[in-house]
């Protein structure tokens, strides 16, 4: 009975503190979700997944995107002039996504 009764207070802990790790969803994920998934996991062949993925790592390639340091056409047409404000966002928002396995097998 004691058991049950610490188990129970252990899941109600949990789960706000769950939600609370999500980060805002981004205004523009939306556009982003087209070809890396909403919650990171690529759309299209060619795209990489973006879940789980270090934070400084994501900001990095963002900020190298929008200054064409990375001069990939597609991705830089895609993140466009940002903030770093939303650049951020985004980072945090995919860095926070668990990783799924994969729906396909790869070639
Ligand atoms: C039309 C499809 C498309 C859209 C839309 C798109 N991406 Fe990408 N993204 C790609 C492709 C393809 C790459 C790989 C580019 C390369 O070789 O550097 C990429 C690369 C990235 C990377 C680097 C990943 C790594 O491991 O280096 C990040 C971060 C990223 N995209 C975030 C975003 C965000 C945030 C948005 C929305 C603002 C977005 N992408 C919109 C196709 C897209």
């Amino acid at each position: 009975m004691q058991l049950l009764l610490i188990a129970a207070l252990g899941l109600t802990c949990a789960t706000p503190a769950l939600a609370a790790d999500l980060p805002p969803k981004p205004v523009r994920l939306g556009l982003c979700a087209a070809c890396h998934g909403e919650t990171g996991m690529a759309q299209i062949p060619g795209a990489p997944n973006l879940a789980g993925q270090r934070l400084d790592y994501l900001r990095k390639a963002l900020q190298e995107y929008r200054d064409g340091t990375r001069n990939v056409p597609l991705m830089r047409a895609a993140i466009g002039p940002v903030s770093d404000a939303e650049l951020d966002q985004l980072a945090r928002w995919y860095s926070a996504q668990a990783p799924q396995p994969q729906a396909h097998a790869q070639p």
